[in-house]
């Protein structure tokens, strides 16, 4: 925007100081085509002041004196007439009694200025001066072509590149209207149309990227639903098949699981769905850490009896953190569950302040997550060996969700290597005062 402010500013200003000085020299080289004198550099007006000045403080008696030197230096005729002189004009006649006024020449005398000396009661007639444009008229309509055509030249020369880019953002967002979604502006000039382009381009990028994820979590649900529902349909072929009651038993158990699977996927999906909607309101307060943990412990211990859990909290009074509850236990619970399933035998659960944010982090001694997979498994239904996990019972959105809790919350989430090789998941969230509460 500033550089459009200075762009037209600049431009008017060359307008200005061009609309000045060309027609001012066309005139001067049609006067010396012409045979005219140079323009004179002192003004009229000035000289016609000088002059008035210098024989007003004169004693009369020095006009003549003075009007002998001043002929001989001054670039154009004086002379010294009688103010009843026939040969003055008519109208002049009535102005040299005004003191203050030097005549202009009227329009026909037009090459003649005339002043008053009262003292004496003569009159000063300067000139003929050289006339420099033939008549006004003439002076306007040159005057007026030469401006438009510089300022014609000159906002053209502003208006092109602007109205070019223009046109090529038009033709992007138009294109992009339509459904190409690649489509972006090729604008690379620092202006504001440069700066529109560019927004619009990053505006562009973040929603071909949005379509794209939800056309991939839209393909990955198709896939993660026809598993289970074809190992149904094998199960039901061969329960049709078979008359023995044990098997026939079995294969229900196994019809049951995998709606269990459906279940477990649709109920995950639309959490996730939930949690993505930018409009979704936070309850946000002072949360206990420590009672939060153990409800989630409570919750998944049971699944995995064998692990062992260290806590590592401050004072159970002193360890908060501000957040939705139910958000929070949500993305406590996906990661300590995560924790637990890959753990060998123990996972670590820390609680600690630094500078306004409360840090939770959970680790374990499981396989640990390879460094160029620490930003992948942040998304839906990334798993790192996906045939495994699926036993272990994982749909692949536990990360996606707590990613997600977490942005609402304005905190990070970093995944680490913790010390004994396993995986350490660091979440820090923001707006806890450092000092203990009272
Ligand atoms: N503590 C961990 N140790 C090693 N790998 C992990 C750990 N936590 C997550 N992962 C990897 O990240 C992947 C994604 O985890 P996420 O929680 O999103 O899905 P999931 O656990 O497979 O399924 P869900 O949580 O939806 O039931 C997991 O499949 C696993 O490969
Ligand atoms: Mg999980």
């Amino acid at each position: 925007m500033k550089r459009l402010y200075f762009r037209f500013t600049i431009g008017v200003i060359i307008i200005m100081v061009l609309s000045f000085y060309v027609p001012r020299e066309i005139f001067h080289l049609i006067n010396k085509e012409e045979g005219r004198a140079p323009r004179p550099q002192i003004p009229f007006n000035s000289t016609v002041e000088q002059l008035k000045g210098i024989f007003e403080s004169a004693p009369a008696s020095q006009y003549h004196n003075l009007f002998d030197s001043l002929s001989g230096v001054l670039n154009y005729p004086l002379m010294m007439v009688d103010t009843s002189d026939p040969s003055i004009p008519p109208e002049l006649h009535y102005r040299h009694k005004e003191p203050d006024r030097a005549g202009g020449p009227p329009a026909q005398n037009l090459g003649y200025i005339y002043i008053p000396l009262n003292k004496i009661g003569k009159m000063l007639v300067l000139g003929p001066m050289p006339r420099y444009f033939r008549n006004e008229t003439q002076f306007f309509i040159v005057m007026a072509a030469v401006i438009l055509a510089i300022a014609g030249i000159a906002g053209f020369i502003m208006v092109v590149p602007l109205a070019r880019n223009l046109r090529t953002l038009e033709l992007a967002t138009s294109r992009f209207g339509e459904g190409q979604l690649d489509s972006r502006a090729a604008v690379k000039s620092r202006d504001a149309i440069g700066s529109v382009a560019n927004r619009f381009n990053s505006m562009a990028e973040s929603i071909q990227q949005m379509i794209q994820r939800e056309r991939q979590l839209l393909q990955s649900v198709s896939h993660e639903l026809r598993t289970p529902i074809a190992r149904i349909r094998f199960s039901l072929g061969l329960l049709e098949g078979t008359q023995n009651e044990e098997e026939r038993k079995e294969r229900l158990r196994e019809i049951d699981g995998e709606i269990d699977e459906i279940n477990q996927l649709v109920g995950e999906l639309l959490d996730y769905n939930r949690f993505q909607s930018e409009s979704m309101s936070l309850n946000k307060q002072t949360l206990n850490v420590a009672d939060i943990i153990g409800e989630v412990i409570k919750r998944l211990q049971d699944f995995q009896p064998d692990i062992k859990i260290d806590l590592h909290l401050e004072p159970k009074a002193e360890s908060v953190v501000v957040a939705d509850k139910i958000l929070f236990r949500r993305a406590m619970q996906n990661l300590v569950a995560n924790a637990l399933r890959y753990a060998k035998s123990t996972v670590t659960i820390s609680y600690r302040k630094e500078s306004g944010e409360a840090i939770v982090e959970i680790s374990d001694d499981g396989p640990g997550v390879p460094p160029e997979m620490r930003e992948q498994i942040m998304k839906p239904f990334y798993r790192i060996d996906p045939s495994g996990t699926r036993e272990a019972g994982g749909v692949g959105l536990g990360l996606a969700i707590v990613s997600r809790i977490l942005e609402l919350h304005e905190a990070r989430i970093s995944v680490e290597a913790a010390n004994g090789g396993g995986a350490k998941f660091v979440t820090r969230w923001p707006g806890v005062t450092t000092e203990a509460p009272g």
